[in-house]
Parts: structure tokens; sequence; C-alpha cells
């Protein structure tokens, strides 16, 4: 089969390392890929939003199947255009990736459906937020930009002071563009959180292993929220609790989305806190996370390609279940010094040539970019994506970090807490 992967991220290169082991793959591309896609595929320049390039490219190159890494091109309908020209497309239709694109819309479905979720609130006029806040009992709140805003929308208030600075920011300020022209105040809910990614065709739920992201930028999870940091897989769930948020978590979204037409194929991420009170959804993703897929790659021993194709034709029922490696995986992301504010780009990096890459390490490329005399330099916030598999927790953390020990550039900064907790 011919494969195009669209994205450009560590998820991107973790899916091509991946889908390059099959040995149904003939041809990979990706568009428009990193110096890391660039080591397993082709890299085509045609970029993620530019879904009339791809679609041209698919039928040029007889593409048999895309899959389309971010959330972007999913909520602006890259599947239903490459569905209009007969093209196989691997993701939710712009119709059910709203599940990701509008939190309103979320939150409403998981109300309509009764699925678990926190009390929440919406306003798009700062007066009437403003107020809201002003008559609530002083304390934690959540403020969240409706609109896909980066994983950068969010914000944990302590108290409503923070909060309104949040609201003016998003309602006032347009920090996050229309993005942000709603927010969505939420009661703030403690406990462990898990993100568990589902695949599914409609019909059909093949749980992946869960794991644990790292979403604030500093150690012992201080500091603003970023894409996320780092993730550790398996996270032990207790089988009570398994069954729980299947039960009542995933099935019901994936039943609920066809109640109301909106027929869901492809990766489905629910963020959950795990509260006394059972699993709670904190958000839903329309694709895989980033850097959710780069430990969950390296833990899948089954061919991902075919899974992929099933989902999109709607023939997951046929598929065994998919074999996962026991040992636990765990991701650093080696970031930009002053990501998720500003950072500087450009700056060469060091060392990767010293690091022995195998099925047990793995330096995952995210924001990098190839100088003119072929330098590596930094590209992004997150630059590295270094993951690695040991027997238990410890040994796995002690892989990666002993071989970010070897990577140097100006400004690197990453937490050195990944995991830690497990
Ligand atoms: P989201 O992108 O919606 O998952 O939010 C980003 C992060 O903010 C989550 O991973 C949580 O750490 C935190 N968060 C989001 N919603 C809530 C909530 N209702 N209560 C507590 N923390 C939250
Ligand atoms: N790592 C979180 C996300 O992909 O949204």
């Amino acid at each position: 089969m011919n494969v195009l992967v669209v994205g450009q991220g560590g998820r991107e290169h973790a899916l091509c390392w991946k889908l390059r082991q099959s040995p149904l793959c003939k041809r990979l591309f990706c568009a428009p890929g990193n110096p890391g896609t660039a080591m397993v595929a082709d890299n085509v320049d045609i970029g993620v939003e530019d879904i009339a390039g791809l679609v041209r490219f698919a039928i040029q190159e007889k593409i048999d199947l895309t899959v389309v890494g971010p959330e972007g091109p999913l909520c602006a309908g890259i599947v239903d255009e490459f569905q209009k020209h007969k093209l196989l497309c691997f993701g939710p239709n712009k119709a059910a990736a709203e599940i990701e694109g509008s939190k309103v819309f979320a939150r409403e479905l998981c109300r309509r459906h009764r699925i678990p979720g926190p009390s929440f609130w919406v306003y798009d006029e700062l007066m009437i937020a403003r107020s809201f806040l002003a008559n609530r009992p002083d304390g934690p709140l959540v403020v969240k930009a409706s609109g896909l805003a980066a994983g950068k929308g969010v914000t944990v208030c302590k108290n409503n002071e923070e909060a309104q600075v949040a609201i003016t920011e998003c309602l006032e300020k347009r920090r996050f563009g229309e993005a942000g022209g709603t927010v969505v105040f939420e009661e703030f809910l403690e406990g462990h959180e898990i993100s568990l990614i589902t695949l599914t065709d409609g019909r059909t739920i093949v749980p992946f292993e869960p794991a644990r992201d790292h979403k604030a930028v500093f150690d012992g999870d201080k500091g603003p929220n970023t894409g996320g940091m780092g993730v550790i897989t398996p996270v032990p769930i207790l089988p009570r609790l398994a069954v729980q948020i299947e039960s009542q978590i995933i099935c019901p979204t994936v039943h609920a989305m066809n109640r109301e037409n909106r027929r869901y194929h492809g990766f489905l991420y629910a963020g959950l806190m795990m509260t006394p009170q059972g699993p709670r959804v904190l958000e839903y993703n329309c694709r895989l996370g980033d850097p959710e897929t780069q430990p969950l790659m390296m833990r899948l021993q089954s061919d991902l390609l075919p899974l992929l194709l099933a989902a999109t034709e709607g023939k997951l029922e046929t598929m065994e279940a998919p074999v996962w490696d026991k040992r636990v995986a765990v991701c650093v992301v080696v970031a930009s010094g002053g990501y998720p504010g500003e950072f500087k780009k450009g700056a060469p990096i060091f060392g990767l040539d010293r690091i022995v890459m195998g099925p047990d390490l793995q330096v995952f490329h995210a924001g990098t970019a190839k100088r003119l005399g072929g330098d590596l330099v930094t590209d992004g916030g997150r630059v590295l994506g270094v993951t690695a598999l040991g027997d238990d927790a410890e040994a796995a953390r002690a892989r990666a970090y002993a071989a970010i020990k070897q990577i140097e550039f100006i400004g690197m900064h990453y937490r050195t807490d990944i995991g830690a907790k497990a």
C-alpha cells in the first residue's frame, strides 16, 4: 500500500516510524513532515491546512490510505474532502471532529447523554461572564476557550481573580482569536489524570493502553500548561475502573455520536480525571495525543496499518485485539526554553549521533529543521521526544534520561520527573 501521513510533529514521526515497519506498507510519505520523518518516509512539501493540495497529491501518487495526525485539518473537514474524491482517509469527518473543535459541543454532548464530566457554564459576553464570577463563592475554577487553541486555551484558576484575568484574555483581548470568542467555565476536579485513546469505527472499540501525560512545563506540575512535556504508559488502573471507563464513558460517547448522526471513525482521545466519585471527562480530542503516540507506538507490537485501514472501512470487528509490549515506555519532551511562551528557533542541536537508537530507545523529532548545510536546528517549542522502554518505570526513565544527557542546545529545557510518580 501507499500511505500518506499528514502532520509534522513528534506524533507523526512516531506514526511514520511504526508504519514503516509494516510489511503492507510499500511507499510512505509525510506531508510536510520534519527531519525525523525524512529518515523513514519521503517528506512532501504540502502544509497540513492545504487540503486541496493533499487531495491532488493522493490522487497523483495513488495513495491507498491517508492518516491524519493533527486536529486542525480534521476539524476543517479533510476526511470529507478525501471522501468526495473516493480516497480513503483515516480520522473523523468534520461533524465528528467537532468533539474536539468545540468544547461547548463536547460538554453539551456529555450533558445530553449523561456522560460524567464537571459542571460547566458557557458565556460569550464579557459582562455576563464577569457577573457570573462576581456572584459565585471564591475558589478554583477552570476557564477554557471553546475552540482550537493548540493546547493553550485552558487556564486552571486558583480563584475568581485569576478567572477574571483569563476571561479578559479570551473575550476582550481575543488572545485565541475566534476560538476564544466563547468560554466554558468548568468545575475544578481533583484526582489523577489519564489519557485513554480508543480506536473506533463507530461500532467496535479498540481501547489502546492507558497513558499519563504531564501537561505543566515544570517539574512537580508547576507552571503553565503545554501540549504535553512527557508521557508514561501503561498507567496501572484497577480492573473495576477500566470497566467503568469503558461502560460509562467510551461506549456512551461513541453511541452518542451515532445517535447525533456524527458516526465516529478514528482515534478518540479521552482526557479523564479519576476522581473519588469515578472517572470524569476533562476533554476529548479527535486524534492521537502528542506525545502519547510516541511511547504507545514503541509498545505496540501489532501491525498498525491494518488496524487503521479497518477503522476507516468500518471493519474493526474483524480485527484481533492489538498486542502490547508489557514493558513500560516513557517519553520525555525536550523543549526550547521559554515554551509555551515565546522561545527562540534556530539553535544547533548537538549530540544525537552519540545516541544508539533501537527498538528500546528512539528520539522522535518534533520541532526540528535542517539548515542548508545539513545542520539540525531547533524549529519549535517541543523539539524532541526521547522515548525509551524498560522493565519498569525506573528502568525506562533511566534509559530516556541517559540519552537526554547526550543532547545539547542553547536554551534546552525538559522535566526531570516524567513517570517518577508511577
Ligand atoms: P484540556 O485541554 O481540556 O484537557 O485541559 C488541559 C489540562 O487542564 C488538563 O489536562 C487538566 O490538567 C486541566 N483541566 C482541564 N479541565 C479541568 C477541570 N475541569 N478540572 C481540573 N483540571 C482541569
Ligand atoms: N498531549 C495531549 C494532547 O495531545 O492533546
